[in-house]
């Protein structure tokens, strides 16, 4: 059965190669870990999931995208035409937090500047190989002024609690401002960037289907 939403909002994954980006999206939109036969993400992927907020319907998109350099000109294409950005790094891995500092910068230049953004360290199932402090993640939020948590995919920990955060924030700021509403009533998302390659173009057209797809099928979760 198809229902209507009261809301309808598209969130996006960003970070390096590994961090759990696309681990974090199942957990969150299957509840399930696939562990380490799991494949590194190509272009991106869509999943999609109908869940309530405050007693309200809302509709998500998840784009997750693929954390490997050849294919961040893609990546940036998505920046404009999404209300809530999830930036990941690995806690055990020091280089994925200052790529995650790439990509916010990276943002901040591309990006709508509209977006709500969480910054969130994963694999907290793994802490006793922390390699990003508490203090230095806490003090680079605090500096960019951004939400800050920790997840584990694995483990599910905190992984809700963060997507319900990030989607009250962005419920907030939906209804008290004009100008977010509006940015985002315009064209979808497929219709617009620079020229793809051949391979990313086949890839996007697949992730679209399964997209659409899973929305005819949307009943419940994913
Ligand atoms: P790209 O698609 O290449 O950008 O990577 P990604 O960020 O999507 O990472 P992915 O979700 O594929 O996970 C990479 C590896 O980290 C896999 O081997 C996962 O099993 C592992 N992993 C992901 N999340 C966790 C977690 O919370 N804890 C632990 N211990 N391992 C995790
Ligand atoms: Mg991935």
């Amino acid at each position: 059965m198809v229902t209507t939403s009261d809301y309808s909002f598209k969130l996006i994954m960003l970070g390096a190669s590994g961090v759990g980006k696309t681990c974090i999206v199942q957990r969150f939109c299957n509840d399930v870990f696939e562990g380490p036969a799991h494949k590194t993400t190509l272009g991106f992927d869509f999943l999609s999931k109908q869940t309530v907020h405050k007693d309200k319907r809302v509709d998500l998109e998840v784009w997750d995208t693929a954390g490997q350099e050849q294919y961040r000109a893609v990546t940036k294409m998505y920046y404009k035409d999404v209300h809530g950005v999830i930036l990941v790094y690995d806690i055990t891995d020091k280089e994925s937090f200052e790529t995650a500092k790439f990509w916010l910068d990276d943002l901040d230049m591309h990006g709508s500047k509209m977006e709500e953004r969480v910054l969130v360290g994963n694999k907290l199932d793994i802490n006793e190989r922390r390699a990003v402090t508490l203090y230095d993640a806490k003090k680079f939020a605090a500096e960019r002024k951004l939400e800050w948590s920790e997840c584990s995919a694995k483990s599910g920990d905190n992984v809700n609690e963060m997507f319900d955060k990030l989607i009250d924030r962005i419920v907030e700021r939906y209804k008290s401002s004009a100008e977010f509403r509006n940015l985002f009533s315009r064209s979808t998302v497929v219709s617009v960037g620079p020229p793809i390659s051949e391979a990313d173009a086949m890839h996007r057209s697949q992730g679209y289907k399964l997209h659409k797809e899973r929305i005819k099928k949307k009943s419940g979760c994913c």
